[in-house]
């Protein structure tokens, strides 16, 4: 028998943000770490490979497949970081959580809005295993559509209370300035890098250029340093000067891909690094002393949108966010698509 249509659901952008807006963006954003924690600590039972990404000049449009035994899961998106001038995001997303033992789509929606929640989700749950304990400043360089995220995800999950923020883009700034006012939160602005690392526990680069960027420098980091770089996720596109790779432990997703994308791609295949899961699992001790420098080299993994893709699923659910029923089609007699045409006029 085909998967009833009645268990599907197709949620828009409007949909998930207004389920986001009803459970709370900071529960959310909890609730997704949650289930990454949760994924990545059964990780052996996971079908992984690298994204299949196709490149342009101006950009990358990637496929982000995984699968357990119960579900299989995937997201397009992309990343375009002219995208601004043409009046569009840098990053868009879709995807689908399905069921193995039908194929059955469960979910389809809009992923442009949960990325971002699952990317800061993501950074703060490492931030939280390997950053200094009692970490409460973090420098924001990169102040685009997912800073706001990032903000709030240290902020309840780590107790970041400290927010100093530089942006090439004065206007990205303010932008940012406003929105975490309105969240209640503190943000400060630099005029430069250098300036607004000065003194921070934790250092997020969440920058968009298509380029080998050295947003930070060696002289930069301090010990005891906590460094979240989200921004460099392709060939040729990085935001940390190579040396600072060896400053300390590097934390990576997934190796094979990260070596690809991530900031080690500058470095031979052989680097050595650490994958999430060895240090959920507890085969890694992480950082072993306050003076450590830890470096989570973020490139976005399939697991971690399979994670906020059965939160969002479980999510409506409770919820009972119907959203639109309608991709796949219903047939009485599943052999019977034609009945599915509507009547010639
Ligand atoms: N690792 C992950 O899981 C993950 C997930 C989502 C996005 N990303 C990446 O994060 C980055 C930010 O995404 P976004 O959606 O916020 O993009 P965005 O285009 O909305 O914002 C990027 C900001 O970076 C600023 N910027 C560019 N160069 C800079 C520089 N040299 N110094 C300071 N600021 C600079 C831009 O002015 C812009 O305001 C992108 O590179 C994206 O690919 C990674």
């Amino acid at each position: 028998m085909i998967h009833s249509a009645k268990t599907m659901r197709c949620l828009s952008a409007d949909n998930v943000a207004a389920l986001v807006a009803q459970h709370g963006l900071a529960a959310c954003i909890a609730g997704i770490a949650d289930n990454i924690a949760a994924d990545f600590k059964r990780w052996q039972e996971f079908e992984k490979s690298s994204r299949l990404a196709t490149h342009s000049p101006l950009g990358v449009i990637e496929l982000m497949p995984i699968a357990d035994q119960q579900y299989y899961a995937f997201k397009y998106v992309n990343g375009h970081p002219k995208n601004e001038q043409l009046g569009l995001p840098t990053i868009m997303a879709f995807g689908a959580l399905c069921e193995m033992d039908t194929g059955a789509p469960l979910l389809v929606c809009d992923l442009t809005l949960i990325t971002a929640l699952r990317t800061a989700a993501t950074s703060a749950l490492v931030a939280k295993w390997v950053a200094r304990p009692n970490s409460k400043s973090m420098a924001l360089i990169g102040n685009g559509a997912q800073s706001e995220f990032q903000a709030v995800g240290f902020h309840h999950l780590l107790e970041v209370t400290e927010f100093h923020l530089f942006d090439v883009d004065y206007k990205a700034t303010d932008k940012l300035l406003r929105n975490l006012a309105k969240l209640g939160l503190k943000g400060r602005r630099f005029t430069s890098v250098a300036e607004a690392v000065q003194g921070v526990d934790i250092i997020t680069t969440i920058t968009a250029d298509k380029t080998n960027a050295t947003i930070l420098l060696p002289d930069d980091i301090k010990p005891g340093m906590h460094i979240n770089g989200v921004g460099g996720d392709c060939p040729g596109k990085t935001e940390l000067h190579a040396d600072i790779l060896d400053m300390g432990p590097v934390f990576v997703e997934y190796a094979p891909q990260s070596r690809i994308e991530g900031e080690v791609q500058q470095k031979p295949q052989d680097f050595p690094v650490i994958e999430l899961w060895e240090l959920l699992q507890g085969r890694h001790p992480g950082r072993t002393n306050p003076d450590n420098v830890t470096i989570f080299d973020s490139v976005g993994f399939a697991l971690e949108d399979f994670s906020a893709l059965r939160y969002v699923h479980d999510l409506a659910n409770r919820l009972g966010v119907a959203g639109s029923p309608a991709l796949i089609p219903s047939l009485p007699d599943p052999k019977n698509l034609f009945s599915f045409m509507p009547p010639a006029l």
